[in-house]
């Protein structure tokens, strides 16, 4: 279905799959587990948080915006209570992820006031319509797809290593498969922008990092992914792709559906299938490839080349 594209990545998707897909969580598989989820003032990352505290998480929202935060956060709290669950533990900080200022602040303090982390979730994601800068001089795309998340994961290791059982998920994006991963020229400082180039180049980097993060964080019980949540309604898209939008509307994923991967990688029991497979890239609770075209097949040498510029730019060389 992934090949065909539309039944895969539209509702059809999880539709037909969840007759053979693994069991839901255990309703109370988060209680006591602490899960970090960036994005979270919108769409995805909003319906992540409500999945997770659903199942019992204390979850720590971050968003670029104390105002978004707090109306998601009520969203939230308001989702929870309509189906009566226990009200839900959430906080919120303000974390603008393409700043790695702001990530050492955030992560500085988080350090500061829990002793562990079950699961970071890199959900943030940008379609600017133009080319700009974060606040490092960084263009604007890597940075929040992949420079701000590499950080993240890099300072709360002691955290999530610590959990005993922890994960990280990346949220990438089927876009991925129109690009082979490439270093060349990751901030498009030689070649000219475009959004669309920059969302997929930045999105096929994302499973790469992830699958490297696999490598240097088995030894620590840390197990982590990347999927794909197919097309969801969000404002994001709404945004970003509005005639895309307008002739997909019928089929387009809800948040909720969206999410159901992200939700379920988050809080998969220690010997699932989840849980014992680091590295993979999932949509709808199954390992996917991550290349269907040879065109598309990842350039030896590249990871290496990627790994050392990420590390570069944002200043520390995990082993
Ligand atoms: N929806 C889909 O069909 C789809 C498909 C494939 C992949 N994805 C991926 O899913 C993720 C969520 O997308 P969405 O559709 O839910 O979009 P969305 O509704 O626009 O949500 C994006 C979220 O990221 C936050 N964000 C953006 N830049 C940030 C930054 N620098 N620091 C902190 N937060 C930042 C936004 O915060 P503000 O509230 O401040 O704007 C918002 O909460 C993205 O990574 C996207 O690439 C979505």
């Amino acid at each position: 279905m992934d090949k065909t594209v539309v039944p895969g990545y539209s509702k059809i998707g999880p539709l037909v799959r969840r007759a053979w897909w693994p069991d839901d969580p255990a309703p109370d598989s988060l209680a006591g587990r602490h899960v970090v989820v960036t994005g979270a003032s919108s769409g995805l990352g909003r319906a992540t948080v409500i999945g997770v505290a659903r199942l019992g998480a204390t979850v720590h929202m971050l968003g670029r915006n104390q105002d978004r935060l707090g109306d998601s956060a009520g969203l939230v709290r308001r989702a929870l209570a309509s189906t009566g669950s226990p009200a839900a533990d959430l906080s919120t900080a303000v974390c603008d992820v393409s700043d790695l200022d702001s990530v050492h602040a955030y992560a500085e303090d988080l350090r500061g006031r829990l002793d562990r982390v079950h699961a970071l979730v890199h959900v943030a994601g940008v379609l600017p319509p133009e080319r700009t800068e974060s606040a490092q001089g960084h263009e604007l795309v890597f940075a929040t797809h992949v420079l701000g998340p590499f950080l993240l994961t890099h300072l709360l290791r002691p955290l999530l290593r610590d959990d005993g059982d922890a994960r990280v998920v990346w949220v990438s994006s089927g876009g991925m498969y129109t690009r082979a991963l490439d270093a060349s020229d990751p901030q498009a400082e030689h070649s000219e922008w475009s959004g669309s180039d920059a969302y997929a180049r930045t999105k096929r980097m994302q499973v790469a990092l992830a699958q490297m993060w696999a490598d240097r964080l088995r030894t620590d019980h840390v197990a982590v992914h990347s999927m794909h949540p197919g097309w969801a309604n969000t404002p994001g898209v709404t945004d970003a792709l509005p005639g895309f939008v307008k002739l997909t509307a019928p089929i387009l994923r809800t948040a909720e559906q969206g999410a159901d991967t992200i939700v379920w990688l988050t809080a998969a029991a220690p010997a699932s299938v989840a849980a014992g497979s680091s590295g993979a890239f999932w949509s709808d609770r199954r390992p996917r490839s991550t290349s269907f075209l040879p065109a598309r097949k990842e350039p030896p040498g590249e990871r290496a080349k990627l790994w050392d510029k990420v590390t570069t730019a944002v200043g520390v060389r995990p082993h």
